[in-house]
């Protein structure tokens, strides 16, 4: 049985007043809060145990290397990779995203080739993307989205074509909360001989993935969203392809042998992690997932559609509320604007109230530009959020709409 009151106890930030009231965390989209043992070991390990991994024959090191190993094989599993030589680690989704944006053009695009992004990415879809596009002469394609949120798959036949080399694709947007069908994206896509790239920043977290099932060339996701810490990312990749890329960054640990005449790299994944690699950070996501994999996923995923699903019930309520993103399978996000409230006041006003929420263009301007907006308030919620807490959103937004309208 899922019981919402024992997560709650395992994240000690939630039990915090802010500005005199107790916390509504509604903002998990943008960061997730942090279980009591990843803090704790977190802390152990830089009190304990802290030396850099795959660097020395001493006690602390070998000890670091193995966790630092071990977390990659429990993220390798988690995730559904067919071997740990295709998970990488790095700082992050974006720069996972840009590894790949990096890396993989120098073989695998040319100019007069096309590449083709959804229209509701994060820009840290989009931008790399872009840059590539312009270093090497090719051309950026967009697959629309319809006015609820859907991605409008059947365009892609529209789009996709000889030249086309790579599909950019989120697995759920931060903005909309839609889970785009990626099926059919990767069948198409891999018909025509072209990558996918799957953001899975928002997807990981609700709902997981299994990247061998879906079949995307790389995936991307951020350990900080996935209630790890902040600073660690991983990016799979299928390991023919990481094979036949050039290394992105270049430094330490991602050589085999130097010299001046010639350098040769690593083998993966450690030709992918130059420099010293954020191992508290990535030993901090594994024990993350190590926590997420002990829950029934599938319990926290229905609590967290019940959320979703009682939140849009109640906000539609709401004289002049525009809700984004009408998906019906769609992630815990609720993004809004309300007839004659700006969205920053909203999120003042709530804020006063104690509820935390993210308010502006989400980093996905096209998807404002869409709608015509500046901005959107948005919730994201969690799987330690509750109905109450809900509640007291809408009664929240209720209030600042009586203030500012
Ligand atoms: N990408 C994060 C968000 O959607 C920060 O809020």
């Amino acid at each position: 049985m899922f019981d919402v009151e024992l997560i709650r106890k395992d994240f000690p930030i939630l039990s915090r007043e802010v500005n005199g009231k107790g916390l509504i965390y509604l903002d998990s989209g943008a960061t997730a809060q942090k279980p009591e043992c990843v803090i704790e070991l977190i802390n152990r390990l830089h009190r304990e145990y802290n030396a850099n991994i795959h660097r020395g024959v001493h006690y602390l090191s070998e000890q670091m290397t193995q966790m630092y190993e071990a977390a990659r094989e429990r993220i390798r599993e988690f995730i559904g990779a067919a071997e740990r030589e295709e998970v990488i680690f790095t700082a992050g989704a974006t720069a996972s995203l840009n590894t790949v944006a990096y890396a993989w053009p120098e073989r695998y695009l040319s100019e007069g080739d096309n590449i083709i992004v959804s229209e509701m990415e994060h820009h840290s879809n989009i931008v790399p993307w872009q840059v590539v596009a312009a270093r090497k002469g090719a051309q950026i394609r967009v697959l629309p989205f319809d006015n609820e949120g859907r991605l409008m798959v059947e365009r892609l036949d529209e789009l996709i074509d000889s030249r086309t080399r790579l599909v950019a694709v989120t697995q759920a947007s931060n903005t909309l909360g839609t889970r785009p069908d990626l099926k059919p994206i990767i069948e198409k896509a891999h018909a025509a001989c072209a990558h996918v790239v799957v953001d899975g920043c928002q997807g990981v977290v609700h709902g997981g993935v299994n990247v061998q099932a879906l079949g995307c060339d790389f995936y991307a996701f951020s350990g900080h969203k996935l209630y790890g810490p902040t600073g660690i990312g991983v990016l799979y990749g299928r390991r023919e392809l990481l094979e036949s890329m050039p290394p992105f960054l270049c430094g330490g640990d991602m050589v085999d042998r130097v010299s001046f005449e010639k350098t040769t790299y690593a083998p993966l994944p450690l030709k992918f992690e130059a420099g010293t690699a954020n191992f508290i950070g990535a030993i901090g996501l594994g024990e993350a997932v190590r926590y997420l994999s002990e829950l029934d996923l599938s319990a926290v995923e229905r609590h967290e559609a019940e959320l979703t699903s009682y939140a849009h019930e109640q906000l539609e309520q709401i004289d002049g509320m525009c809700i984004y993103g009408k998906c019906s399978d769609k992630s815990s996000i609720v993004s809004f604007n309300v007839d004659g409230v700006h969205h920053y006041d909203m999120g003042m006003i709530l804020d006063k109230l104690g509820i935390a929420v993210r308010t502006g263009q989400h980093c996905a301007e096209p998807v404002m530009a869409h709608y015509g907006v500046t901005g959107m308030c948005r919730a994201s919620i969690a799987m330690y959020n509750t109905k109450q807490e809900i509640d007291a959103l809408c009664r929240g937004v209720q209030r600042a709409v009586r203030m500012l309208r």
